[in-house]
C-alpha cells in the first residue's frame, strides 16, 4: 500500500505490488497538467497505467466519464488497478495490453500515455524499473514513437492526448516523431528534478549518453538536474 500525494494536498491510498511501478514526480506533473488544462469529464484511457494512479486521480477529481479504461503490459499492474478502482468506487475496464493492441475498435476522448519512455540503458541502474518493463531502446523513444504512429485509430474527434518527455531519453527524437505524427502539440507543464543519488556512481556513463544526445541533464552545484515536460496534443 502506498500513499500518493500532490502539492495541492490531494491524496490517494493505493495498493501497489512490489513488481509494479512506484509513482514518481513524473506521475504528479502529468496529473497536475491535466487538472490545469482539461478539467472536463471525458472518456479516458490510462495507457501504461501501473497501479492506476493517473486515471484514478483524474476520477477522484471528477474528470472521468465511467468506466475508466486502463491498460498495462503487466498482469500484476492490472490486478492492482482493479483493486484500487473498486476501493475508490470507480467502474473500470482494465486489461493487459501491449501498447494499444487490446483496444481495437475503441475510441477515447482523452488518452494519457505514461508508458515507459526513458533510455533502457539508464533504466537498468535507476531505482524505478526493478521488475518493471522498459524495453524502450537506448534513446527511450521506441514505445512512445509507436504510440504516436497509431494513436489516431483510438481517438475520438478532438481527443486530448497527454504524454511526458523525460530528459533521460532522446528528447529530440521524441519531439521530431511527435511533429511527424501529431498535428498540433504543445508543452503544458514542466518540472525539474534532481537525479537520485543512487545513480551518481554512473555519472560518467550518463555524460557519454548526453554527448550522444541519448539523454539530457544539467550539472549544477554538485546536483544533476533532469526534467519532465508534459505535452498536450489534439488529435483531429
Ligand atoms: C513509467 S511507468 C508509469 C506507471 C504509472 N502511470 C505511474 O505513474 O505510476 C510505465 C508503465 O508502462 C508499462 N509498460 C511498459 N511497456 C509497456 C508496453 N509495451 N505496453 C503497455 N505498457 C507498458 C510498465 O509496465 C509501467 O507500468
Amino acid at each position: 500500500m502506498i500513499q500518493f500525494k500532490l502539492d495541492n494536498g490531494f491524496k490517494l491510498h493505493l495498493e501497489k505490488s512490489e513488481k509494479v511501478f512506484t509513482p514518481t514526480g513524473t506521475t504528479e506533473v502529468i496529473i497536475e497538467a491535466i487538472i490545469e488544462n482539461n478539467n472536463q469529464k471525458k472518456t479516458t484511457l490510462d495507457l501504461g497505467c501501473g497501479c492506476g494512479v493517473i486515471g484514478l486521480s483524474l476520477f477522484k477529481n471528477g474528470l472521468v466519464k465511467e468506466p475508466l479504461f486502463a491498460s498495462d503490459v503487466s498482469d500484476v499492474a492490472i490486478d492492482n488497478v482493479k483493486v484500487n478502482a473498486k476501493k475508490l468506487g470507480c467502474h473500470v475496464e482494465a486489461k493487459k495490453s501491449n501498447l494499444f493492441t487490446e483496444w481495437k475498435n475503441k475510441k477515447f476522448e482523452r488518452i494519457v500515455c505514461d508508458i515507459s519512455s526513458i533510455s533502457s540503458d539508464v533504466a537498468k541502474f535507476s531505482p524505478w524499473f526493478n521488475s518493471v518493463d522498459c524495453q524502450t531502446g537506448i534513446g527511450g523513444d521506441k514505445l512512445i514513437n509507436e504510440v504516436f504512429k497509431t494513436i489516431s485509430n483510438y481517438a475520438e474527434k478532438k481527443c486530448r492526448f497527454y504524454f511526458p518527455i523525460i530528459s533521460l531519453s532522446d528528447v529530440s527524437s521524441i519531439k521530431s516523431s511527435a511533429e511527424k505524427y501529431l498535428k498540433n502539440f504543445k508543452i503544458v507543464k514542466k518540472k525539474n528534478w534532481p537525479l537520485p543519488e543512487t545513480m551518481f556512481s554512473r555519472i560518467d556513463f550518463l555524460r557519454i549518453l548526453k554527448e550522444k544526445k541519448k539523454v539530457d541533464f544539467k550539472e549544477r552545484f554538485g546536483l544533476v538536474i533532469c526534467y519532465t515536460e508534459v505535452y498536450e496534443a489534439i488529435i483531429a
